[in-house]
């Protein structure tokens, strides 16, 4: 394959659209400073010390223009780990942090990472736009549907260059299976299916007081204040519906976005305009974890005949653990997961394929590219707030028992039903307010 022109790499990441933007121009294209040469050190800080923030930033720092200056978190534990390892890469020492606010305060700080669990995202991201910071953000991007449209108007209004870490848009497998799709060669798509096996456990403990290391009340951040348990907060967070989704954004967030994916000929895909689903916590009772761990959610379109259903429940014999699926007009079955992808006959024989001629940087790579060059990553925030948009219409419709209408025009739930939900809106607790700004969806 021909190595792309710079011109090409504009066309196709739409980067010569956001340097053009009036607010991209008023904040000068590269934001705090000045538009950088592709040789320059994109500065980064990280904010959140743990899995996945840690294991980005790792990633990043393979690349000889990428530097990390700071770290923060707000349990001290977390930091030493990354500490060392900044140290020996970089040669420097990094600046440490358990406000983030500071941390973004920083002009030689270009950009950040956001490693923190989805109840601080919207609040963390939207702080970075304003101090004119550049984020790869983890996902799902946020807690609720309020936040995520407000994140993006955030991003638009101050002309951010921000990656969500669905990685899978980076991924060849993803790649081909969704090229294969797209290019019609599967059929008519008339169902997509995705799903994540969950038996989950995070068990049974009496609150406490937390441990001298973490600032509890800055973990809950604008979530509501519930008695520290030490089951309740790092990576276990994502099965409390307070500070998480349970599996449904977890993972739906991966998998629904490869189904949304490969209905649409690029990143802006259609929305559903209908979300029902059944569930609840109905095998994992005698546990502290309050997310539902049976989930079968349904999603139409008014304009399209074909649907797409979500499932989140025990293990799936003879199938991998998560993966999405294209079910064709004639049977054929094209199935992708982390690690390959297969096409199948309405028998289940596997059927020849053929990968696609596109062969992605990485998901990490992708991203410092287009912040230097000011372009459109592949998981750009816009895009992959709408599959997060969907994940929480699946748990309003959950949690609200009614069937929830979406209005694909303005962007918000049509009617009432599920608003009253989590997954829509919450009032933050006192004290944390989320700015909004006018041209948000
Ligand atoms: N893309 C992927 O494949 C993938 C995989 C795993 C996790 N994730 C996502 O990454 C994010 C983090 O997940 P995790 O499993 O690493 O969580 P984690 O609990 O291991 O780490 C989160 C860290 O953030 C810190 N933190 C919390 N509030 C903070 C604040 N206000 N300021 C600074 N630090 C704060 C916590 O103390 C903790 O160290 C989540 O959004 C998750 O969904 C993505």
């Amino acid at each position: 394959m021909d190595k792309p022109t710079r011109r090409d790499f504009l066309r196709r990441t739409g980067a010569a659209a956001i340097a053009a933007s009036p607010v991209a121009q008023a904040l000068g294209a590269g934001g705090t400073r000045a538009p950088q040469s592709a040789n320059d050190k994109l500065v980064l800080g990280l904010i959140g010390c743990g899995g996945m923030g840690a294991s980005n930033m790792r990633s990043l720092l393979e690349f000889p223009d990428v530097t990390v200056a700071a770290l923060c978190d707000v349990d001290s534990s977390r930091i030493p780990g990354d500490y060392k390892f900044v140290k020996d890469k970089v040669g420097q020492a990094p600046d440490v942090y358990s406000d983030y606010r500071q941390m973004l305060d920083r002009k030689d700080i270009d950009a950040v990472i956001i490693g923190t669990p989805d109840h601080w995202h919207a609040l963390n991201l939207v702080h970075a736009c304003e101090a004119g910071k550049d984020a790869y953000c983890e996902k799902p991007i946020s807690h609720n549907i309020r936040e995520a449209k407000a994140m993006v108007g955030a991003q638009q209004r101050f002309g951010r260059v921000v990656q969500v870490g669905t990685w899978q848009r980076s991924s060849q497998e993803f790649v081909d299976a969704l090229a294969y799709v797209r290019s019609g060669k599967l059929g008519k798509v008339v169902h997509c299916r995705a799903w994540i096996s969950d038996g989950t456990r995070i068990g049974k403990v009496k609150p406490s007081d937390a441990p001298s290391s973490l600032d509890y009340n800055a973990w809950i951040g604008p979530a509501a204040m519930h008695p520290y348990q030490s089951n309740k907060v790092h990576w276990n967070w994502r099965w409390v519906m307070n500070t998480g989704g349970g599996l449904t954004t977890d993972w739906g967030v991966h998998m629904l976005d490869i189904a949304l994916l490969g209905l649409s000929p690029d990143q802006d895909f259609k929305m559903p305009t209908s979300a029902s689903s059944i569930g609840g916590q109905w095998a994992i009772t005698d546990d502290d974890r309050d997310a539902p761990d049976t989930v079968d959610a349904l999603f139409a379109f008014d304009d399209s005949p074909v649907s797409i259903s979500w499932t989140v429940n025990r293990d799936h014999p003879g199938k991998p653990g998560h993966g999405t699926e294209f079910i064709a007009a004639d049977g054929k079955t094209l199935r992708v997961w982390r690690g390959g992808w297969v096409i199948l006959d309405a028998e289940g024989k596997e059927l020849p394929k053929e990968g696609s001629d596109a062969y992605p940087t990485s998901h990490w790579r992708d991203w410092v590219d287009c912040v230097k060059m000011r372009g459109k990553p592949r998981a750009d925030l816009a895009s992959v707030a709408r599959t997060t948009m969907v994940c929480h219409l699946a748990n309003a419709a959950l949690f609200s028992g009614a069937t929830v209408r979406w209005d694909p025009e303005a962007m918000d739930i049509a009617g009432k039903a599920g608003r009253e939900t989590m997954a829509y809106d919450r009032e933050y607790r006192a004290g944390f307010k989320l700015p909004k700004y006018a041209d948000s969806w």
